[in-house]
This record gives structure tokens, sequence and C-alpha cells, in this order.
């Protein structure tokens, strides 16, 4: 059973270059996110084999795994969509997103240093997110998430509108130990046309 795919990348390897190396993104997206996507199908195959033969299997271990790799999966397929080539027209931020960044943070430079420094502090490797909370308030509400891994901090309920991975296969080879040069990079290749969509359909 292949639940999940891996996606092909919306540009080419070395679409995001100079601020995300080819080399890079190859290694990113064929190796590790292939990884995420090929683990998560062989556990499900696992908890599928087990249920038609009736065997208990260690489920805490199983679903633990699951959604690391589910996860890494999910974050992946978004990471790639949210990132365009710089100055293709789509890097500058603008519409309903925008206001929901102004309401909420006071101003987008300020949601830019709160985005930043939530990715400079994860512990190891994970993820800065912003992301809609439609249970937040009234009419929902935008705020940050810190992801540890890929899958712990997740709150239950929410959409996910940007996310940056900060794992070091995002990085290392273009950056070395210097994380806090690659997320500044990084904000001239986010996809803000995407991010707006998503923020649409919400
Ligand atoms: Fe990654």
């Amino acid at each position: 059973m292949e639940k999940y795919k891996l996606p092909d990348l919306p540009y080419a390897y070395d679409a995001l270059a100079p601020y995300m190396s080819q080399e890079v993104l190859k290694l990113h997206h064929d190796k590790h996110h292939a990884g995420y996507v090929s683990a998560a199908n062989a556990l499900l195959d696992k908890i599928d084999t087990a249920r038609k033969s009736g065997e208990v299997i260690d489920f805490k271990s199983a679903l633990k795994t699951l959604s690391f790799n589910v996860g890494g999966h999910i974050l992946h397929e978004t990471f790639w969509k949210v990132m365009a080539p710089a100055n293709t027209g789509n890097s500058r931020i603008k519409g309903e997103v925008l206001k929901a960044i102004e309401k909420e943070f006071g101003s987008f430079e300020r949601f830019k240093t709160e985005f930043t420094e939530t990715a400079k502090s994860v512990e190891g490797s994970g993820w800065a997110i912003l992301a809609f909370h439609k249970e937040h308030g009234e009419n929902g509400a935008l705020s940050i998430i810190q992801v540890e891994k890929h899958n712990v901090n997740f709150y239950p309920e929410q959409t996910i509108l940007l996310c940056l991975d900060v794992w070091e296969h995002a990085y290392y080879l273009d950056y070395k130990n210097d994380r806090a040069k690659f997320i500044e990079n990084w904000w001239n290749i986010v996809n803000w046309e995407e991010v707006e969509k998503r923020f649409a359909s919400k």
C-alpha cells in the first residue's frame, strides 16, 4: 500500500540558489523527504498486516514513528510549496494575509522577528510554523508554533500557512553551523502568493 507519495518539486533543483543550493535541495527532497514517505508507508503496511493477521504489535512505538514520518512528509510537502525562486513577483507579502499578520503581530517586521527567533531557537531539529487556528477566538487567529522534530508541540486544530525547516539537513552544507544566516536568507525565497492562497482557503 502506497498511501503517501513523494511529490515533485514545483521548481528546478537550482531554482532557489544562492539562498538554498541545488545540492542541498536535491538531497533534502530526494533523500530526506523520500525517506519519511517510505517509512510512513512501511509503518502503515506493518499496521495493516498486523490487523489482517490479528497480531497485536507495539502500537505505542508504531504510532509514534508513524506520527514522526507523516509529520515529516506533510511539513516537507508544504515547505516546497511555500518557497519560490527569488524575485519572481510572488516574493512580496500583500493582501489579506498581510492585514491579518499586522492585526495579530502589530506589524510585519514584528512577525518576522518573532518567526525568526522561533526558528533560531529550535533545540536540535525542528520547524517554525505560522498557523491559523480556527478555534482561537471568534474569528480564529494566527500564531507561531515551534515544532520539535516533525511532530512535537503541534496543536490539534490548525492550518499551516508557512513553515521553515531548521533541521541541519536543510542548511548545513550551505551555511555550516550558521543557522541564523540561513534563516535571514530564506526570507528571500518565501512564496507569499502561496501563503496568501493558504490563508484564503483556511
Ligand atoms: Fe527537512
